[in-house]
């Protein structure tokens, strides 16, 4: 039997309507950013962040569950995977195609560092739409960020891009004042059309910025001890006026403003999620890796999704909770996310960047 209930649309109580959930699939990484994991290196350390237990984390079969729950009783349509590394995660590509057999249109984010085994399988399962992150060209600034080898994540780039991926984002945190820099990063991503999101790096977690600090350095800029925290505003108006960049509509459904360049059109945006906040665009909840459904990044008032899905319930009544859930959830927006998105005490890692 299939549920008959006709589909209603998920809207919180500032009329903003949820269409889109965001997944995480593992908290595991083979990376350990500085701005994502807080594990810490160079000293800082607590060394690498355990993970949850396996039977902690959400099978493939109880993520699909909720989605469909979510595609069946609110319309949701567009999801993206994210970690921890999903890639990390094996068999992933099994649960994309299950996933867009339903008619769901499947994004992933990734560290690309696993891409270039994986790709093929990804284009043939039906994705979409993915984001790779990557911060600089540089490999010695790249190891200094992530601990990894960027000719990996290199690959990973030419390998998506040779599978056939038409909608590929660079997703770069952006490093302070580098105004050369990020130039240069444009106009190697504009060779290779994919587009770039820069991002305002969130100080969560371990509370502090890393983008200030000398692991987003080469060592060659002195100017860089003590400099001024980094004015994302002033990153992205130096990056307009230098390019000629003009406005550009959202290619996704993220936030963000996005712009092409004069000359190549090539497509660049900016995340600002703490000096110009788009939370009155919001429209996604997200799926921790163990199953904790949260109105918004950082929310303490979440719920609790796996322990409805390993009830001793039919599949009918847990169908019935997990939409309650959603409903909770999507009641417990907050209008924007400046109270708590500082103050909380969450891992990128965990929560799914
Ligand atoms: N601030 C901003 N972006 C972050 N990411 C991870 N940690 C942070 C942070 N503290 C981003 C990475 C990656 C995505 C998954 O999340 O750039 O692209």
């Amino acid at each position: 039997e299939r549920w008959d209930e006709k589909t209603r649309v998920l809207a919180d109580k500032f009329g903003r309507t949820i269409s889109y959930i965001r997944v995480s699939v593992t908290d595991r990484c083979n990376l350990n950013c500085l701005y994502c994991s807080n594990a810490g290196r160079k000293g800082a350390a607590q060394g690498r962040e355990s993970n949850l237990p396996r039977s902690e984390i959400l099978t493939f079969e109880e993520i699909f569950f909720v989605a469909e729950t979510a595609r069946d009783k609110f319309g949701i349509e567009n999801i993206r995977l994210t970690g921890g590394e999903p890639l990390a995660r094996r068999g992933l590509a099994g649960l994309i195609k299950r996933l867009t057999a339903e008619g769901f249109r499947v994004g992933l984010t990734t560290n690309g560092t696993l891409l270039e085994r994986e790709a093929s399988n990804l284009k043939s399962a039906g994705l979409s739409r993915l984001n790779i992150s990557l911060d600089t060209l540089s490999p010695e600034i790249y190891r200094n960020i992530t601990g990894g080898d960027i000719s990996l994540a290199m690959a990973g780039v030419e390998a998506a891009r040779s599978s056939g991926f038409k909608e590929i984002t660079v997703n770069a945190v952006a490093r302070g004042g580098d105004y050369d820099d990020a130039a240069r990063f444009l106009a190697w991503a504009a060779r290779r059309r994919l587009a770039v999101k820069f991002i305002e790096e969130m100080p969560i977690g371990g509370g502090k910025s890393v983008c200030g600090s000398d692991a987003f350095s080469d060592g060659s800029v002195d100017a860089r001890a003590g400099r001024e925290a980094f004015d994302f505003g002033a990153f992205e108006n130096e990056l307009v006026k230098a390019l000629g960049l003009i406005s550009a509509d959202n290619p996704g459904f993220g936030p963000g403003r996005y712009y092409r360049s004069g000359g190549s059109d090539a497509v660049v945006g900016f995340v600002a999620a703490l000096s110009k906040p788009f939370c009155e665009k919001c429209n996604r909840v997200r799926l921790t890796a163990d199953g904790k459904l949260l109105p918004c990044l950082g929310h303490p008032d979440f719920a609790d999704i796996k322990k409805i899905l390993r009830m001793n319930l039919c599949d009918a009544k847990k169908r019935e909770a997990v939409g309650e859930a959603f409903e909770h959830v999507a009641a417990k927006k907050p209008k924007n996310h400046d109270d708590f998105a500082k103050a909380a005490d969450i891992r990128m890692v965990s929560v799914g960047g």
